[in-house]
Parts: C-alpha cells; sequence; structure tokens
C-alpha cells in the first residue's frame, strides 16, 4: 500500500504541533521531519529538542530525514527525541555501513537518501542494512522545487534491484510530488510519497491526500491493464 508522508517543511513552523495533528487527522500515514544544518544543504531547519516537543502531537511515524553533514554524530539525539526512521545522506556519511548500523542499534528503521546526481551503486552493497531508499527527486534544501524527470528511470532500476535481491525495503521519494507527479512515481514503484508544497500549501489538507492516493491508485490501475 502507498503511504503519504507530508513533510512539514512547508507547515506553519509558527503553530508545529497543531499543523500536525491536522494532517494526522486529514489521513497522513507518516510524519516527514526535514533537518537541515546549513551545511550539507543552504538551508537550516529545526533539530532534535524540536522533534520531541512535537512527538506528544500525533501517534504517526516519525521519518527523519537528516539533511546534515557528519550524521554519525547525532543518530542516538534524534532517536532519543522519537524519531522511529532515520534516513542519512549517503553523500554525508563517510561509513554509510557503520551509520546504518548505528540507526539500527539506536532502535529505528534505516534509510539512506541519494541525491539526483548520485547513482544506485553507492547503495548496492548495503541494502541488507536498509529498510528504506530514499531517491531525493529536486536537490536537497528547499520545498516547493519542480520534480526532476530523469529521477523515474532512476525509481525504476532501484525497484528493480530491490526486487531481484527480494528484501523488504522501501523506496521513498522526496521532492516535486504533487498531482501530476504521483502518478508516474508510484508506476515506477514508489512505496512512501513525501509532499511538502502539495499537502501543506493547500487549504484542505485532507482533500490534498485523498487526491496524491486517487491518482496513485489510478496509475498503478492502468499500469496493470
Ligand atoms: C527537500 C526536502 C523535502 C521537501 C519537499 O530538501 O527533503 O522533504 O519538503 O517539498 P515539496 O514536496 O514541496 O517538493
Ligand atoms: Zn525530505
Amino acid at each position: 500500500m502507498a503511504l503519504i508522508a507530508p513533510s512539514i517543511l512547508s507547515a506553519d513552523f509558527a503553530c508545529m504541533g497543531e499543523e500536525i495533528s491536522k494532517v494526522t487527522a486529514a489521513g497522513a500515514d507518516w510524519i516527514h521531519i526535514d533537518v537541515m544544518d546549513g551545511h550539507f544543504v543552504p538551508n537550516i531547519t529545526l533539530g532534535p529538542p524540536v522533534i520531541k516537543c512535537l512527538r506528544p502531537a500525533t501517534p504517526l511515524f516519525f521519518d527523519v530525514h537528516l539533511m546534515i553533514s557528519q550524521p554519525e554524530r547525532y543518530i542516538e539525539d534524534f532517536a532519543g527525541a522519537g524519531a522511529q526512521l532515520i534516513c542519512v545522506q549517503v553523500e554525508a556519511c563517510t561509513h554509510l555501513h557503520r551509520t546504518l548500523q548505528q540507526i539500527r542499534q539506536a532502535g529505528c528503521q534505516a534509510a539512506a537518501a541519494l541525491n539526483p546526481a548520485t547513482p544506485l551503486e553507492e547503495i548496492m552493497y548495503v541494502l541488507e542494512d536498509l529498510d528504506m531508499v530514499l531517491i531525493m527527486s529536486v536537490n536537497p534544501g528547499f520545498g516547493g522545487q519542480s520534480f526532476i524527470p530523469a529521477m523515474l528511470p532512476k525509481i525504476r532500476r532501484l525497484r528493480e534491484m530491490i526486487d531481484k535481491a527480494g528484501l523488504p525495503v522501501k523506496i521513498q521519494v522526496d521532492g516535486g510530488i504533487n498531482g501530476d507527479t504521483a502518478g508516474p512515481v508510484a508506476q515506477a514503484g514508489c512505496d512512501v510519497f513525501v509532499a511538502g508544497t502539495a499537502i501543506f500549501g493547500q487549504k484542505d489538507y485532507a482533500a490534498a491526500i485523498k487526491e496524491l492516493r486517487q491518482k496513485i491508485a489510478a496509475a498503478l490501475t492502468s499500469n496493470k491493464k
């Protein structure tokens, strides 16, 4: 089943707890939390103390996307704050295998994100250590950017790689997901759809989530024909 993970990057930071409760009531599956350090990416967002404060706002799964340098320094802090999945950027990890083990040892699911220009080969030898691979379909740092079409064949190839290995690794796609792109991304093999602007940029969060689900379902049905 396709999962919808609203990215709180596009929510109102002045009332983030309420925003998370609203999107939970609107039918979200996960909450995607973008952590940026002003070093790995140009933008700065939030850290473990804020996540800890947001934790009581929802029972939903906290998917924490670390766009930070040297993420291994902070894994235990994010786990302690309530992260259930921690995703590191492969470009930020000198010892990716070790960092993935560290995430699982901290009691979280482990994921690795690939920037648009980073080849799939980077995660080829750590597939067994991963619960999810995140394909960045924009350059990380900001919400509201356009989906990079060259990511579609990348998602398809990753799907083949995972299926061939027979592993239960999920594929997440992040960046520029909306009513137009969700269908093709679903057909390419995505399991978890991150959407910031397409949900928090709308007045009615439930309608926005419903529209994404409908586009995904329609695309998957036409794929089977
Ligand atoms: C970008 C972040 C995304 C971002 C997506 O660096 O990782 O999660 O919030 O925003 P939209 O859905 O607006 O492209
Ligand atoms: Zn993200």
